[in-house]
């Protein structure tokens, strides 16, 4: 679905993506694990092309898209949760579940969004409210409906776990696998590797900017270098 070759992304003089190749296949999750800094919100951001990349190629269901700007990705079938949600906060629910639909000029969005309370309750309870008088977990929620609402057929979440209580992080976990399950491919990425790994079928390591391991997420949570530093001793929220 997504393939990505030698991808260079850059802020100013400085080369935050140094070459990156990724490739994820329809049906799949793929995570893409790192650290604080080593280029993961850069990677996502310049896939969807809220960013543009010096050099490389962005193949996305066969069409080249790289220089594409956002708003034409999420028209093809690409949607981006950001880091920190970024959810409108003096917008009520409704209206930023509908901002996700905005590029969509089809009948069925009243249909969708019956879908979205169906999936998340907890968001028909509040639709009326203000974004930013939502929980945490209910902002990730929130932010995971709009980008639903766009219908993509890749899904692409940045840190969704990030600043949350463990059991909020277990939901989101699952609503992630069950988005997939229905028919949804993922690209994940995550601090949180232990969970990332579990629920992905491959997963890539970055660190300052360049792929240093990729494999079989089951494989990537065995490598002794993986569990030594992504992995720790003690468990991670
Ligand atoms: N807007 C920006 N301007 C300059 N440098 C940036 C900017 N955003 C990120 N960087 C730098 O690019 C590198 C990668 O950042 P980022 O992609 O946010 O990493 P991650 O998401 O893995 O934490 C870091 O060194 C960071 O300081
Ligand atoms: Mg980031």
């Amino acid at each position: 679905m997504l393939k990505v070759q030698g991808m260079v992304t850059s802020y100013g003089n400085i080369k935050a993506l140094q070459g990156i190749d990724l490739h994820v296949p329809a049906g799949s999750i793929v995570s893409l694990i790192g650290a604080n800094g080593a280029g993961k919100s850069t990677a996502m951001k310049t896939i969807v092309g809220l960013l543009k990349p010096d050099a490389g190629q962005i193949i996305f269901q066969g069409q080249e898209i790289q220089g594409l700007p956002a708003y034409k990705t999420v028209a093809l079938g690409m949607s981006l949760v950001p880091e920190g949600r970024q959810i409108l906060a003096n917008m009520t629910v409704l209206e930023n579940m509908e901002m996700g639909a905005s590029q969509r000029r089809d009948a069925e969005i009243d249909d969708d969004l019956e879908k979205m309370f169906k999936r998340f309750p907890i968001l028909r309870e509040r639709r009326d409210q203000l974004g930013g008088t939502l929980s945490g977990g209910q902002q990730q929620m929130l932010a995971i409906a709009r980008a639903l609402m766009a219908r993509p057929k890749l899904l692409l979440l940045d840190e969704p776990s990030m600043g949350l209580a463990p059991l909020v992080v277990a939901d989101i976990f699952q609503v992630i696998q069950e988005i997939n399950e229905q028919g949804t491919t993922v690209l994940l990425v995550e601090q949180n590797a232990r969970q990332a790994l579990k629920i992905s079928n491959y997963a890539y390591v970055l660190e300052t900017g360049k792929i240093v391991l990729h494999g079989q997420a089951d494989d990537i949570a065995q490598n002794p270098r993986v569990k030594e530093a992504y992995l720790g001793g003690t468990k991670r929220k």
